[in-house]
């Protein structure tokens, strides 16, 4: 799919598909009204039969000769935020792509909702519009036909609106493909996404994108004496990777941002089992993983200036003759003991050696893990914000309002040393878990452990990474909060 923006005229948008939005009462900005002027009045009729009334979601197809024009409602635009403004882009994209139109021009027009720009309205319509098309039909013997879009255009009457929006453009079709890439890799099943699978996925990466990948297998890993994160993946046939993935966009000297993906592409629990209900779901549980290629991916896609590390422990997480039981103690890479009180508090240990690893390897500026790391983060932030933690308060004001700017979000999270005494054990340094009270809060508390010495922050995406029901499917997030966040390192970077 092509992005452009597009100048000129009402007169000059003839024969196009064009989406233009409506306020509650039907009330049409400049834009819209000269586009209806250009067209025999069709938005005005439709407003005038009662077909469009401006309520909010609501989108209307409406034809003048070769000209389409899609109208969608706002509804009350003085009470308009983001949600509703996405929630009108999307009907009208989905109201598009059920006709035979084979480009888009959106028409922004005004500002509908406040603090918002032009260069955000056009990577929300580049990204939207590339989620709507997005099928989840890999592994479907007969693949539904993917709704055809050529072009996708973003017009404004202004030349400084259509700068901005050329830059969102850019930007959202790098974070929609990126976004894409790791719904693509969350949705695949565990029988195909495998440790191998994602290294190999990294290698093409690597090729395609001019990166450099750097493979660990199970012997390279005892050699580093990850034995914390070999202790999940000694229960499982298929043999656990280690995976580095560098793009280098800025001088070599300069300390990049490591991002560490949590890849447990399918988590049982090990020998304490989960129950069966909905355990198809923990194919997810490599979205950490993805997320990191997807935002790899985005990057290398905008050129950025800067320096970004993938690192990804992969692994599942099974039960078996060789699995490790409830009490056994490991020795992580760092040196710090763990008795495993629970094996499904996996993802902790296979991110402890990452971090040692990252902190020992990489020496990163900042290093940001994600993870869909506990349950207790879904009963907390629900399905809406990310659960974010920092051993750096600036590291984490970045991350959040990148998350805000992104409409990606997180929410701050406390990693006080009151919860730390949690994790104690009488046996070694530590234990996995930490009980029910505050579950994310004393996961972060472990990860933190492992990350002094270096400016860190962890994202548990536990309920922000997929859908449950009858919409299941990854959701790509927090691909635009990450990439959103390099973009901001790189430009504050050039300016300095
Ligand atoms: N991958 C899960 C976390 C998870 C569970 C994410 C459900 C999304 C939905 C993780 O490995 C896990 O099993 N965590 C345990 C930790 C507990 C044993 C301390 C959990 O959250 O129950
Ligand atoms: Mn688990
Ligand atoms: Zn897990």
């Amino acid at each position: 799919m092509e992005f452009s923006t597009r100048a000129g005229t009402a007169e000059s948008l003839k024969g196009q598909c064009l989406l233009v939005f409506a306020e509650a009462g039907g009330k049409l900005g400049a834009a819209a009204r000269a586009i209806d002027a250009r067209h025999n009045g069709v938005i005005a009729a439709a407003i005038k039969r009662g077909d469009i009334t401006g309520k909010s979601g609501q989108a209307h197809l409406l034809a003048d000769g070769a000209t389409r024009v899609v109208v969608v409602g706002l509804g009350k635009t003085a009470e308009m935020g983001e949600a509703g403004w996405l929630k009108a882009l999307r009907a009208g994209i989905d109201v598009t792509l059920s006709s035979a139109a084979k480009d888009l021009t959106v028409c922004l027009d005004g500002h509908p909702v406040k603090k918002r720009d032009a260069r955000w309205y056009a990577s929300q319509v580049a990204q939207t519009i590339l989620a709507a098309t997005h099928r989840a039909d890999q592994l479907k013997s007969k693949r539904e036909d993917a709704p055809k879009l050529g072009a996708v255009h973003v017009w404004a009457a202004d030349e400084a609106t259509l700068l901005l929006a050329e830059r969102g453009l850019r930007e959202g079709a790098a974070i929609g493909a990126g976004a894409g890439r790791a719904r693509e890799l969350g949705n695949l099943p565990g029988n195909v996404c495998t440790p191998r699978y994602l290294a190999d996925q990294a290698r093409d990466m690597a090729k395609a994108l001019d990166l450099k990948a750097q493979i660990y297998d199970e012997k390279d890993i005892e050699k580093l004496g990850m034995g914390s994160f070999l202790s999940v993946s000694r229960g499982s046939a298929e043999p656990p990777r280690f995976i580095v993935l560098r793009y280098q966009g800025a001088a070599k000297d300069q300390a990049p941002v490591a991002l560490i993906g949590k890849g447990v592409t399918f988590d049982t629990g090990g020998i304490s089992i989960k129950p069966a209900g909905e355990m198809d779901e923990m194919k997810y549980d490599m979205c950490g993983a993805a997320s990191v290629l997807g935002t790899l991916h985005a990057v290398a896609t905008l050129k950025l200036p800067i320096n970004v590390v993938g690192v990804i422990p992969a692994t599942e997480n099974m039960p078996g003759g060789k699995a490790t039981k409830p009490g056994d103690i490991v020795t992580s890479m760092s040196g710090q003991t763990i008795e495993v009180l629970n094996t499904d508090a996996e993802g902790r240990l296979i991110l402890c050696d990452a971090l040692t690893y990252t902190l020992e390897k990489v020496k990163p500026a900042v290093a940001v893990d994600i993870a869909t790391l506990t349950g207790a983060c879904v009963i907390a932030l629900g399905h809406v914000a990310s659960g974010l933690y920092s051993n750096d308060e600036k590291l984490a004001k970045e991350l959040l309002d990148a998350g805000q700017a992104a409409w990606d979000r997180a929410w701050h999270m406390p990693l006080w040393d009151d919860y730390q005494q949690q994790l104690s054990s009488n046996f070694a340094d530590m234990g996995n878990i930490g009980g029910r009270p505050g579950g994310s809060i004393t996961a972060a508390c472990f990860l933190s452990r492992f990350a002094k010495g270096m400016r860190w922050a962890h994202l548990d995406i536990a309920g922000t990474a997929w859908i449950s029901g009858k919409a299941k499917g990854a959701t790509g997030r927090p691909v635009p909060l990450l990439t959103e966040f390099l973009i901001r390192r790189a430009e504050a970077a050039q300016a300095a």
